[in-house]
């Protein structure tokens, strides 16, 4: 085993956390899911569920990995639970299918800096992404997507991580907070803050099925959480540092992230008169590519919020990735880059079907929302909670001044997080088996995502 290497500073833990969690799952995926989801009911419930449930969670993977100081997978036995390793397994398999799309949504932005550039949306938006989000296209980007990411992880942690996260984070916050402004002068950006901040409660009582899981889970995965990640990074994190406190700046950022990716594509949805509850995955992609046809300076403006967003989309990839080189590092002589490469070529190949088809996509997409996200934070929760207990409590103490959160964190997660998180998992599978073949039955058939605007 080679020497573990650590944080060189510890804000450069926290950008690459940062890094990790923010990234298309606020940009892209929070505004979908919340578009398709009844709108500011599912922020509503979203909020809470970072708050409640996914704030101690992370908190939960951070305790194993510092304990530890090991890979997601030989952390549990280091704790001596060998057979717990499975948890951080099917963290890390999870994280991988997530990944394999992800990579695909990545190609797009990819596609859509070129795009804009070009002035290629300008005339029809909606059929753009009709054209460029599926097939040999889509499949070329994605290839390009993965060996980038490739490439960075093969530098190593400092080198690569700590210092691209630097510059992305605050550029990424930046850049959004000049387009909220921005949308918020158009005509009829009344009615997008009305669609995403006023909750209609009615949409709960028929649609909690679909509701739930999809804003529990989007905490997790917006949060990277379930997916081995938080455990690895937190795995290089020294005693002195607050695990409260760095986790509970995570939190605030990525959700602030999220909210004005929200203040940005509402409005101009609403503004262009696009139809949010049947945009789907295109949501982001075609209000921004409307936007940008309309404004002054339109190319130059995609083009820098398109490279943001591969930015983000890029340090949580990465992150990914680096889970799975630091297992393979501690246990065999294999140097990263090679490590890298394997791993981007597997990705490369899961994520086929997604980028073929976007059916398959949202199907992949789904299965991890309604199944797979639930199921391995149920398990790693179990673990922390009712077999590390006190332990937990004491780890969770060090390099922190406030004593009292640690019982109160682990009582919640014993109770209401745990049941939160059964809640939602029972709901996502009920829905999951309501449709036929899992939700498989649109493939084939004429591609349900291309909106109908
Ligand atoms: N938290 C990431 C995001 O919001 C999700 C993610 C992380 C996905 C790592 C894949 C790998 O975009």
């Amino acid at each position: 085993m080679s020497e573990r290497e650590t944080w060189a500073t510890r804000i450069g833990f926290l950008l690459a956390a940062i890094g990790s969690a923010v990234g298309l799952g606020n940009i892209w995926q929070f505004p979908f899911k919340t578009a398709t989801n009844g709108g500011a009911i599912f922020v509503l419930v979203y909020l809470v569920a970072v708050l409640v449930i996914g704030l101690p969670t992370l908190l939960a993977e951070f305790v194993v990995g510092r304990r530890t100081r090991a890979n997601a997978v030989d952390a549990f036995e280091k704790l001596g639970y060998r057979n717990w390793r499975i948890v951080g397994a099917l963290g890390a398999f999870i994280g991988f299918w997530i990944v394999s799309y992800y990579s695909v949504v990545g190609g797009w932005v990819g596609r859509y800096i070129i795009g804009s550039a070009r002035g290629a949306y300008f005339d029809a938006p909606a059929e753009y992404f009709g054209a460029v989000s599926a097939g040999p296209d889509a499949i070329l980007f994605h290839a390009l997507f993965m060996a980038i990411t490739v490439a960075v992880v093969a530098f190593g942690i400092e080198d690569g991580i700590e210092k691209a996260t630097k510059v992305m984070v605050p550029s990424i916050v930046v850049l959004m907070i000049g387009l909220a402004i921005w949308a918020a002068t158009l005509g009829g950006a009344a009615d997008g803050y009305s669609y995403f901040l006023n909750p209609d409660f009615s949409q709960l009582a028929g649609n909690a099925g679909e509701i739930i899981p999809f804003a529990v889970s989007q905490a997790f995965f917006t949060l990277s959480l379930g997916m081995a990640i938080m455990i690895t990074y937190s795995s290089y994190v020294d005693e002195d540092t607050s695990l409260f406190v760095d986790g509970g700046a995570i939190v605030v950022t990525n959700t602030l992230v999220g909210i004005l990716a929200g203040l940005v594509v509402f409005p101009i949805l609403f503004a262009n008169n696009i139809e949010a509850s049947t945009s789907g995955p295109a949501a982001i992609f075609v209000a921004m590519a409307s936007a940008f046809s309309q404004v002054p300076g339109g190319r130059i403006l995609g083009v820098a919020f398109f490279a943001v967003v591969l930015i983000a989309a890029l340090s949580s990839a990465i992150s990914l990735m680096e889970v799975i080189v630091s297992w393979a590092t501690d246990h065999f002589a294999v140097s990263r880059p090679v490590v890298a490469g394997g791993i981007g070529t597997a990705l490369f190949v899961l994520g086929l079907p997604s980028a073929w088809d976007t059916a398959w996509l949202t199907w992949f997409d789904n299965l991890a929302y309604k199944l797979l996200l639930p199921t391995s934070v149920l398990l790693l929760l179990i673990f922390v909670g009712y077999i590390l207990g006190q332990n937990a409590i004491s780890e969770l103490a060090k390099g922190s001044s406030l004593r009292s959160v640690g019982p109160i964190w682990l009582w919640t997660i014993r109770t209401i997080v745990i049941l939160s998180v059964i809640v939602t998992l029972v709901l996502g599978i009920e829905t999951l088996l309501a449709g036929d073949f899992l939700g498989l039955e649109f493939i084939g058939e004429d591609p349900p995502l291309v909106p109908p605007f």
